[in-house]
């Protein structure tokens, strides 16, 4: 396991590894970023309460995580951590590993501002500083779900999970990523397809320099099937018609009571 943030060894593990050059792009954008995520990371860290995504479903809702008491946890592209933290409230022993470290430095605080502490470590999703068959559960909410390639990271939780464990993660609706503007300026989505739904897998866009990741259902399946996981369960999520927008204005309300503007994988590595 890479050693942890806090002690300062391992600034450097995301280095040691070659990043490819997605990787490098969203690191880059990511600490860029980090400081408009550190208030809403404080609400999420106060919330008692695990809910997913801009919809904000309760868990309680959907019961889509496993039993996470006295579990090993990884949550891949962990942020700002609060779904870390949510977890380790749980009893989980969670370890939260993150591309930026502007990011990681964000939850290094909230750990001492809420008094809960557990591994920070710095590294990518696509090359896991971790021995094989060390978690029973990988999640991610918006982390290496959609910034990492799944073609690299899914095969990495497949090695890093025990068998019998699960990887539950949160990705953008593929419908939403078909209706999404190319431009901020034109969010949020509309009812009309973009692109494609064939070939789907890397996203640029011209607004910044990141790139992100979305794959067509069969797809996943595929890339499940060959790594060795099985589908347990997927959960379309529905907004409530009274909900605010977002701030990332990505879809209207209303949309997402119409299609599933965020979907959660549970899929399972068998024993
Ligand atoms: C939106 S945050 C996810 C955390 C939190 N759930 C949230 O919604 O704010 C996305 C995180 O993914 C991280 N990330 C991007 N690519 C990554 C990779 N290859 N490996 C690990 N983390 C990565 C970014 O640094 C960023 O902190």
């Amino acid at each position: 396991m890479g050693a942890q943030l806090a002690d300062g060894a391992d600034l450097e593990a995301a280095e040691a590894v070659k990043l490819s050059d997605h990787a490098r792009r969203n690191r880059a954008e990511w600490n860029a970023w980090a400081a408009e995520f550190v208030e809403p990371g404080r609400r999420a860290w106060a919330a008692e309460e695990i809910s997913w995504g801009i919809v904000d479903t309760l868990e309680s809702d959907v019961r889509v995580l496993p039993d996470v008491a006295g579990k090993d946890v990884l949550e891949a592209g962990c942020g700002t951590a609060y779904v870390s933290a949510w977890l380790a409230r749980r009893s989980a022993r969670v370890t939260g590993l993150d591309l930026s470290d502007a990011q990681l430095a964000t939850a290094r605080r909230f750990q001492q501002e809420f008094g809960l502490e557990f591994p920070l470590v710095h590294g990518s999703a696509e090359a896991m500083p971790f021995a094989d068959e060390s978690f029973d559960l990988v999640v991610s909410e918006y982390g290496a779900s959609i910034w990492a390639d799944p073609y690299a990271w899914i095969p990495e939780a497949a090695r890093v999970l025990r068998p019998g464990g699960h990887a539950v993660f949160l990705v953008n609706g593929t419908l939403l990523v078909l209706c999404m503007p190319e431009l901020e300026a034109e969010f949020p989505a509309g009812t009309r397809f973009e692109r494609p739904y064939f070939g789907m897998h890397r996203f640029e866009w011209p607004d910044d320099d990141s790139v992100d990741f979305h794959l067509g259902y069969g797809d996943w399946i595929s890339l499940f099937t060959a790594t060795g996981l099985e589908v347990d369960d997927f959960v379309e999520l529905q907004g409530k018609p009274d909900a605010e927008p977002s701030r990332f204005n990505l879809f209207a309300p209303e949309w997402a009571t119409k299609w599933p503007a965020e979907e959660i994988w549970r899929v399972r590595k068998p024993r």
